[in-house]
């Protein structure tokens, strides 16, 4: 199929014509589709439901230290919750704080005690005339939200296929003792599947921040959120490399079992140097008396140790595998040869990135809308939403049946494809 750029005007026009009468079709089916979300399906909690059963009103409710986990007590985890979730993001277990319910909210906490009280000692970040945050892009969301919502100016970083753009990292961070934290998903990326290399790894532990208080923020949401089991991406332990490279404090590692339970009602962590343990707890006691200990309990208990999380996973991977394969298929089929968007496979997480030709996502989400399906906004993968090339959508295949799915999916590559025609119509 010839590329639409090297379509003639005639052809763009006849084309043009012929999409929007497919498109109208679409309208008339009155779809109400919703590919927005990356939350798991329900089909996906359904997995998890045994968990519901591992504590009843007979279950002795005691820790394996003894406590009585149905009262106060324990601030920073129960000590069987620290080993599972140490494993989980292999780190050691006393290198490691269990939360309460969401890790975002660990995240938000970790920019707000920094905000009103500095980072181990330095000067509370809402002192300075101003405070920057690097953001690799396309980007989480609600990263960015935090940083937006304590008025930290955001910096872009592009993504590459190796992870942020390291050049740029280092020169920034070198130099800007107001830069203060970088957002990463290092494995499996939200939204691009991307896992960074062993390089960059490496040179994220060996950067030599201008501020004493600048902070990697790692964000390990996808560790174990593989779609294949025989063909996984592996990524360096931060921490470890971290005191490897002399900088044992640089860097935050946040997680939780939000995908792998329940969503809302999983367990989530921060791993840390002792130092930057120390200095969270001292907030943690004023903040807390204690987290969900019957919560954690339930995981421990349900899941048992790292080979317990790794077979339930597999489960929820043959549920997500037919989903992005399906979405894969259909933007392949339809999209491959027309040159008006590109799309990474990942191997694991929870989104594909699409990149629409530059000025055509905006255009492209309305449609779908307009025809019953709801994506996530453009725009919304970059920092206070805004695309510089309003190009990027993120695709969130986990939530719908997989018959929605399809429907929706081929409602996108129309769009895009109308999108598109109508783009290159006004330069032709
Ligand atoms: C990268 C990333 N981090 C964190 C979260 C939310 O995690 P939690 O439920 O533990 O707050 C999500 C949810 O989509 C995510 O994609």
């Amino acid at each position: 199929m010839k590329a639409y750029k090297d379509r003639s005007r005639e052809e763009l026009e006849a084309l043009k014509n012929e999409l929007e009468t497919e498109y109208k079709k679409f309208q008339d089916m009155g779809l109400k589709l919703d590919m927005s979300r990356g939350k798991p399906s329900a089909e996906q909690l359904d997995i998890s439901m045994g968990m519901m059963d591992v504590l009843n009103s007979s279950s002795d409710l005691k820790c394996r230290e003894g406590i009585d986990c149905r009262n106060y007590g324990v601030i920073d985890g129960i000590q069987e919750a620290k080993e599972l979730l140490a494993d989980l993001i292999e780190v050691p277990a006393d290198k490691i704080i269990i939360y309460g319910n969401s890790s975002l909210n660990v995240m938000y906490d970790t920019v707000a005690r920094s905000m009103t009280h500095g980072v181990c000692g330095s000067t509370p970040w809402c002192r300075l005339p101003v405070v920057k945050f690097l953001c690799p892009v396309p980007g989480y969301d609600r990263h960015f939200a935090i940083t937006e919502y304590f008025g930290i100016e955001m910096i872009n970083v592009p993504m590459t296929p190796e992870g942020p753009d390291m050049d740029m990292v280092e020169k920034l961070v070198s130099t800007d003792a107001a830069i203060k934290g970088i957002w990463c998903v290092p494995k499996y990326s939200n939204p691009q599947g991307i896992t960074y290399s062993d390089e960059t790894v490496r040179r994220f532990a060996r950067l030599k921040p201008a501020a004493e208080d600048f902070r990697i923020y790692w964000d390990n949401a996808y560790n174990v959120h593989h779609l294949y089991d025989d063909d996984q991406d592996t990524i360096l332990e931060i921490l470890h490399e971290c005191e490897e490279a002399g900088n044992p404090d640089l860097v935050y590692k946040f997680s939780s079992t939000s995908k792998i339970s329940f969503p809302g009602s999983g367990v989530a962590a921060i791993s840390a140097s002792y130092n930057n343990l120390k200095d969270i707890k001292k907030q943690m006691s004023i903040q807390t008396i204690g987290h969900d200990k019957l919560n954690q309990l339930r995981h421990v208990r349900y899941f048992k140790n790292l080979d317990g999380i790794k077979e339930h996973m597999k489960k929820h991977a043959a549920i997500m595998r037919p989903k992005f394969e399906a979405v894969e298929e259909i933007l392949e089929r339809e999209l491959g040869s027309l040159e008006i968007g590109s799309w990474l496979k990942p191997k694991g997480g929870y989104f594909i990135s699409f990149d629409a030709m530059e000025g055509c996502a905006k255009r492209i989400v309305s449609l779908a809308k307009e025809a019953g399906v709801v994506m996530t906004g453009a725009g919304a993968t970059y920092p206070y939403g805004k695309d510089p090339h309003d190009s990027n959508i993120r695709i969130a295949p986990s939530f719908p049946p997989l018959h929605e799915l399809v429907q929706a999916t081929e409602l996108f590559v129309l769009c895009v494809k109308l999108a598109s025609v109508e783009k290159l119509l006004e330069t032709k």
